[in-house]
């Protein structure tokens, strides 16, 4: 079954959802064949796959690439398409004009947008074009010259009561769930509690309604010397995992055991009696 927004909102008192990133067709299709409630086409992509150092230079043409090839494994997930950098900032229309395409050709579910109070207008014009909104709170990377790096935010009565004041707007405007991110815990729980929409936390600590982290942190597509950060935990070693698989198929190339008969096309009968008959021909035409 499809996951929809209204599904999504739906599951807030009833069971914690999975959120995942996925910036590709193989691992969309995992991620549905894993049920996860939604797949989120974060902009993460510049770090984790094309590997620029922060989120700020990925574009519009970019992210649609790879929303297109989530989408065209037509996941159950709901799809969520983050908006880069710059892509919302300027206007209104520009930012209808940048969602839609998510929508239109990416085939998105809904677009995914950084900020609180100062993209009032701009989520209130998505929504009124029909298009459906995730928000995305605390530590949001596309800020990340305002705040100085990656900082853990809401740390101060002020700031967390900041923060809780921007969720009850992004609720009253619309958006149909919230992204918490590097928040404390304590925090995101009584943001949590007291909001009809559900959060999505990320470094958030356990008590918010869902939690999503970056597949290529989660299933250690990385080298060993990266530091994750705190919140990220490690399923599995992939990066480890393709550099044996490597090392072997280099070996067996080198040592003629790849490919085997089994891996080889061959002809059966007077087929391949001919051809063998032909190889010799061959060999006379040259000499
Ligand atoms: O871009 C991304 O992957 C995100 C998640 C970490 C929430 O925004």
């Amino acid at each position: 079954m499809k996951k929809t927004v209204p599904y999504i909102v739906g599951l807030k008192h009833n069971r914690l959802i999975s959120m995942i990133t996925a910036y590709d067709f193989p691992t969309s299709k995992a991620a549905s064949t894993a049920e996860m409630d939604i797949i989120l086409v974060g902009d993460s992509l510049a770090q984790v796959v094309l590997g620029h150092d922060d989120t700020l230079s990925i574009t519009v043409d970019e992210m649609l690439h790879h929303v297109k090839a989530v989408s065209n494994a037509k996941p159950n997930s709901l799809v969520v398409a983050d908006m880069p950098y710059m892509s919302y900032h300027i206007s209104n229309e520009e930012t209808i004009r940048n969602a839609s395409r998510f929508i239109k050709e990416g085939k998105a579910d809904a677009v995914k947008i950084e900020g609180g109070s100062k993209r009032e207008q701009v989520i209130e014009a998505l929504i009124n074009a029909e298009i459906p909104v995730m928000g995305h709170l605390g530590l949001t990377p596309q800020s990340k010259n305002v705040m100085g790096g990656y900082k853990i935010q809401g740390k101060t009565l002020k700031l967390a009561t900041e923060l809780f004041e921007d969720a009850l707007l992004l609720q009253k405007l619309g958006c149909f769930s919230i992204v918490l991110e590097g928040v404390p815990t304590i925090v995101a729980q009584s943001i949590s509690e007291n909001l009809e929409i559900p959060t999505i936390g990320i470094g958030a600590g356990k008590y918010t309604d869902g939690q999503v982290l970056v597949i290529h942190d989660l299933v250690g597509m990385k080298s060993k010397d990266y530091i994750d950060a705190k919140f990220v935990k490690r399923y599995d070693n992939q990066f480890d995992n393709v550099v044996n698989s490597l090392t072997q198929y280099k070996n067996e190339v080198e040592s003629r055991e790849f490919p085997s008969d089994e891996h080889s096309y061959s002809l059966s009968g007077d087929a391949e009696d001919s051809l063998k008959e032909w190889k010799k021909e061959i060999k006379k035409i040259l000499s």
